[in-house]
C-alpha cells in the first residue's frame, strides 16, 4: 500500500500496480524526500503544500469571444467538472476529467445536455463557426479525448446506447483539417524556445527552475531521440494508455555530448541478453521479485537527462490518425545522484520537470502555449490511476489531488537506469519479449512507427462510427 499510504493528507496517487511490488520502507523514503526537496531549495514545506491545485475559475471564452458560442459550451461540458462543494475544476487540462469509473455524461442530465448540444452543433453546421486551423485542431483533439474515453469503457460502464459516441465521431469528422492545413500547424515547442520564456539549460544550483532544452530536437546535438531495434514503440505504456490519441518521443542524454550518449546506448544494446531477477527489489511478502535486463550493463553517470514529449495525433475525415508537431507536454528528469544503497532513489536523486499545453496560451501566442508545472502544483492523477472519479466520490475532491511533480517518483524511484523505464521496463513489461534494444532514431521515424501501431489497433475506430452517419 505504499502509494496510498504515502499520500495520506496530500491526496492520492493510487496506483495499485505499484503497491504490489515495493517494500514498505519506501513509505518513509517518500516522506523524507519531500522534506529534503523543500528544504534544499529554501522553500518551506507548508508553502509547497499550499500552492494552488487543479482548481480554476474556468475561462469561458477558450474557443470564441462569446461564452455561449456552442464550441465553448461543448468544451465546458466535457472539460469542466462541478464538485458537490460548488467548486469548478478543470477548464484547461490536457485530458478531460473522465476516468473509467466516471458516471458523468453516461446518463442523466449531463448525458441529455451532451446530446442536445451535439445535435445543435450538427444541425447548425457549427463546425463552420471557427475557421482557424489551430483552434479546429485543438478542439478535435479535445473531442477525441472524450470519444476514446467512451470507446474504452467496459462492463457496467459501457454505454448501452452509443448515441453520444456517434455524434462526437461525426463532429470529429467534420472538424478534420486538410493535409495542407495540418502541414501549417505550428511547431509550438520551437515557438516556446524562440519566445525565451524558459531557461534552456539545467542549472544544478537552481534545481527547482524548470528548463526546456533548446537542442532537444537537434539531430546533431547531445540529445538522442530513441528508437527500438525491433521497431517496437519505445514509450509503449503511454501510447497504449492514451489509446493512440498522442504519440510519445523519448530523448536521452549522457554528459559528455552525443558521442558519449551513443557509446552508452551501445553498451545497453550489447550487454543485457535477457531478463533476470531484479536484485534491487527483494521479495516483498509473497510476491516474486521483479525482472530487470540481465546481465546489467554499467550504470549511466550522474548528470544524465531524459525527456518524454507528448504530441497531438489528429483524425482525418475517414478516421485515420494524422501526426502533428503540436507538443502537448514535456516531462524531464535529471539525475543528480545514483543511490543503490538507498534501495531506490526517486526525488532524493532526480529533479523532475513538466511543461503542459495551455489552450489559452497557445491561442494567444504565448510561449508556444507551454506552461511549466509549479513544484507544488496539485493535480488529479490520470495516467495509470485507479480510475476513481474524485467528483463523484467526494464532496471535496481535493483529497484526491496530489502534487504532480512528486508523483514522478511513484514510478521512477528506482536507482539510476532501473528507473529509466523505456529501457528497464521495471514493473511495466512486457517481459515475454527480449529487453528493448534502444538505438538512435528521429522524431519522424518514431512518430511513423506509432502511427502505424495506431492504424493497426484502429484505436480511433471513427471510420465505422462515421459510416453510420447521425445526420
Ligand atoms: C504511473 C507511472 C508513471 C508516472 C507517475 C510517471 N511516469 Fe514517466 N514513465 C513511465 C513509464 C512506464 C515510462 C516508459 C515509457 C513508456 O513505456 O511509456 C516513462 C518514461 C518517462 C521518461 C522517458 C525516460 C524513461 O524513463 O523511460 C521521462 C523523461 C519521464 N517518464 C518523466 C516523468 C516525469 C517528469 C514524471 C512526473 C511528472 C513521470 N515521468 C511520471 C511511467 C510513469
Amino acid at each position: 500500500m505504499r502509494i496510498a499510504a504515502s499520500c495520506v493528507g496530500t491526496g492520492v496517487f493510487v496506483l495499485s500496480l505499484f503497491s504490489l511490488v515495493r517494500p514498505q520502507i519506501r513509505v518513509q523514503d517518500a516522506g523524507e524526500t519531500q522534506v529534503v526537496r523543500g528544504q534544499s531549495h529554501g522553500q518551506p514545506q507548508d508553502q509547497l503544500q499550499s500552492q494552488p491545485q487543479g482548481v480554476s475559475h474556468p475561462n469561458l471564452e477558450i474557443y470564441a469571444s462569446d461564452p455561449d458560442q456552442i464550441w465553448n459550451r461543448l468544451f465546458r461540458l466535457f472539460y469542466v467538472r462541478h464538485a458537490r462543494n460548488g467548486e469548478h475544476y478543470g477548464g484547461d487540462e490536457l485530458d478531460p476529467y473522465l476516468w473509467w469509473q466516471t458516471k458523468y455524461l453516461l446518463s442523466g442530465p449531463s448525458h441529455d445536455e451532451a446530446l442536445k448540444l451535439l445535435d445543435e452543433f450538427l444541425q447548425q453546421h457549427s463546425e463552420n463557426l471557427v475557421r482557424d486551423p489551430l483552434r479546429r485542431a485543438v478542439f478535435q483533439r479535445d473531442l477525441l479525448g472524450v470519444y476514446e474515453w467512451l470507446a474504452a469503457l467496459s462492463g457496467e460502464q459501457k454505454p448501452v446506447h452509443p448515441e453520444l459516441q456517434k455524434r462526437i465521431a461525426e463532429v470529429i469528422r467534420r472538424l478534420a483539417l486538410t493535409a495542407n492545413e495540418i502541414g501549417k500547424l505550428p511547431d509550438n515547442y520551437n515557438d516556446a524556445i524562440l519566445s525565451h520564456a524558459f531557461p534552456v539549460a539545467y542549472d544544478a544550483a537552481n534545481a527547482n527552475e524548470p528548463f526546456l532544452p533548446a537542442d532537444l530536437f537537434d539531430s546533431t546535438g547531445p540529445w538522442v531521440c530513441l528508437g527500438e531495434e525491433h521497431g517496437r514503440p519505445v514509450a509503449s505504456t503511454h501510447l497504449h494508455f492514451f489509446r493512440g490519441r498522442s504519440v510519445f518521443l523519448v530523448f536521452f542524454e549522457v554528459p559528455g555530448g552525443r558521442p558519449k550518449t551513443l557509446e552508452y546506448l551501445e553498451q545497453l544494446r550489447n550487454i543485457p541478453k535477457g531478463w533476470g531477477p531484479n536484485e534491487e527489489t527483494p521479495h516483498p511478502g509473497g510476491f516474486p521479485a521483479g525482472l530487470f535486463p540481465y546481465p546489467e550493463p554499467p550504470q549511466f553517470p550522474i548528470g544524465t537527462r531524459m525527456a518524454l514529449v507528448r504530441q497531438v495525433v489528429l483524425s482525418d475525415a475517414s478516421g485515420h490518425p494524422i501526426a502533428t508537431h503540436l507538443t502537448e507536454s514535456v516531462q524531464l528528469r535529471v539525475y543528480r545522484a545514483i543511490h543503490f544503497d538507498l534501495g531506490g532513489t526517486g526525488s532524493h536523486s532526480q529533479d523532475f520537470f513538466e511543461f503542459t499545453l495551455s489552450r489559452e496560451r497557445l491561442f494567444s501566442g504565448q510561449a508556444g502555449g507551454l506552461r511549466a508545472i509549479g513544484q507544488g502544483e496539485k493535480e488529479f492523477a490520470f495516467f495509470l490511476s485507479h480510475g476513481i472519479d474524485p467528483f463523484e466520490e467526494e464532496e471535496a475532491p481535493e483529497r484526491f489531488a496530489g502534487i504532480g511533480l512528486r508523483s514522478c517518483s511513484a514510478c521512477h524511484e528506482a536507482a539510476g537506469m532501473h528507473s529509466f523505464l523505456s529501457y528497464s521496463r521495471e514493473r511495466f513489461g512486457p517481459v515475454d519479449v527480449p529487453p528493448p534494444k534502444l538505438n538512435v532514431s528521429t522524431p519522424s521515424l518514431e512518430t511513423a512507427t506509432q502511427i502505424q501501431w495506431i492504424e493497426r489497433q484502429r484505436s480511433f475506430r471513427l471510420t465505422e462510427e462515421v459510416a453510420e452517419r447521425v445526420r
